[in-house]
């Protein structure tokens, strides 16, 4: 797959750039309200600085009933046990009662219908047997055939941004590699990907929790419509012609019954792994070397060190996570702690704030690349972990490792700061203006 330039739409910058000033710290220290201080977290002008905050939450309320979070009462976990606890609990959910906080009304319906069909929100038992065939694609041992296709799609961007002496990172480059693996994973044709952009940032900004004014909501319908239309004649096309990719996988497999999967079905199929699959990668690449350019030392480590990077990319993924929420409902009245949660009642699992539990993480504020054990939660837990953390953890160590050995002189562009985007659920950096 040759990968054509991507024309950039004009993007929202927020205020903040960093993360953890001391000046953050002292603030949130200085907090006593726990509502207060979720409104600091939620407030969508103040995503770059965050932990201060969740562990001032996680110190004074770790298990806070609100409706701040999802506009209804849910109640928000900030501790690594509980977190763990809700998300190994066998009769805590993620269904399509999860869906219902996206639902803004008739206005926004597209969205919420096309989140229904996705794993995350199918009904157990369908969401098993969806999840079995995708799994298939997935194993340990098919991505490593993707091995040598990762690399070449690496060497590639390297080779285009190397004679300019700089890039935006994100842009350039951490949004492209799991794009494109995903796509051809799924058999969309490398001319459709530029179309992918916006659609992506749409729909991923539409997913927030907070601050969804009636341009996100527009766009996210254009999205979800710009998606189904064209998953829906990509799987025509494919029934028409199958061919030896995951699309051709879904659409052929099985019920033990016979039964197939709905257009629908194979539809939010393939729009969770689009979005899952490069989303949250793109992030990780962005805020992975963010964290290794503002820590010199451990980059100097690991340039030394490469068989280092597995363990590395773990820590990265610790340290400053993508998937900053999950949310889960109880089947049944359930015990977080000494607190008795009801059923039908929401959880919003803070798996950031968990990430940095320092009642499971010594020294949890630190990078440190060479910790083990590493039982972070970025990949989840139980039901729904991530299908694709196979994937991504290749994607990620090959990308470092490319990055440190083909860019010597990397280093942050002192003229053009980087930003975060404007969202909470999903973290990552809107630009990274790298030099090398
Ligand atoms: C660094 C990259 C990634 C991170 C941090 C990440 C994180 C997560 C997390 C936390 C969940 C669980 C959500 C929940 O419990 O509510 C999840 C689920 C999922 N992820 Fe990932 N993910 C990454 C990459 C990928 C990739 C590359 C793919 C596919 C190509 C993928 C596909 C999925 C799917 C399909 C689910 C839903 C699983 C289910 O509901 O059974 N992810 N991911």
């Amino acid at each position: 797959m040759k990968i054509d330039p991507i024309e950039r739409s004009p993007v929202q910058m927020t205020e903040s750039t960093e993360i953890d000033t001391q000046r953050d710290i002292e603030l949130a220290a200085d907090l006593e309200d726990p509502q207060e201080i979720l409104a600091v977290i939620l407030d969508p002008k103040r995503r770059g600085t965050l932990y201060p905050y969740l562990h001032r939450l996680r110190e004074i309320a770790p298990i806070l009933k609100t409706d701040q979070a999802t506009g209804r009462p849910a109640w928000v976990l900030t501790r690594y046990a509980d977190i763990r606890e809700a998300l190994k609990h066998p009769d805590v959910r993620s269904d399509a009662r999860g869906a219902e906080v996206f639902d803004v009304g008739p206005e926004g319906h597209h969205f919420v219908d096309m989140q229904r069909n996705t794993l995350l929100f199918l009904s157990p038992r369908k969401h098993d047997h969806v999840r079995d065939l995708i799994s298939r694609a997935f194993t340990p041992r098919s991505v490593e055939l993707r091995q040598d296709r990762i690399q070449a799609v690496l060497d590639e961007l390297i080779d285009r941004a190397e004679p300019n002496g700089g890039m935006d990172f994100v842009h350039d480059f951490a949004f492209r590699l799991p794009m494109v693996v995903i796509c051809e994973m799924l058999g969309v044709p490398a001319e459709d990907l530029p179309q992918f952009y916006d659609w992506a940032q749409d729909s991923s900004r539409r997913g927030e929790i907070g601050g969804i004014t009636d341009e996100i909501v527009r766009k996210g319908e254009e999205a979800t419509l710009g998606y189904t239309n064209y998953f829906m004649k990509l799987i025509e096309e494919h029934r028409e012609n199958p061919r030896f990719d995951l699309m051709t996988a879904l659409i052929d497999a099985e019920d033990e019954d016979g039964s197939r999967l709905s257009d629908e079905d194979l539809v939010g199929g393939c729009y969770i792994l689009l979005q899952a699959g490069h989303g949250t990668t793109q992030d990780l690449l962005g805020m992975g070397t963010l964290a290794l350019l503002q820590h010199p030392e451990q980059l100097e480590f690991l340039r030394r060190k490469p068989e280092a990077i597995p363990t590395a990319v773990e820590e990265l993924l610790r340290y400053d996570t993508s998937v900053q929420i999950s949310q889960r409902v109880a089947d049944v009245e359930f015990q977080v702690g000494d607190t008795r949660i009801g059923a039908d009642e929401v959880c919003v699992l803070f798996n950031g704030a968990g990430n940095r539990d320092p009642e499971h993480f010594a020294d949890p504020d630190r990078l440190d690349i060479t910790r083990t054990p590493n039982l972070h939660l970025s990949f989840g837990l139980g039901r729904h972990t991530c299908l694709g953390a196979s994937l991504a953890r290749m994607e990620l160590r090959s990308a470092f490792e490319t990055i440190l050995r083909r860019l010597p002189d990397l280093r942050l562009d002192d003229d053009a700061p980087h930003h975060y985007r404007d969202s909470l659920f999903l973290r990552g950096l809107e630009t990274l203006p790298l030099a090398f």
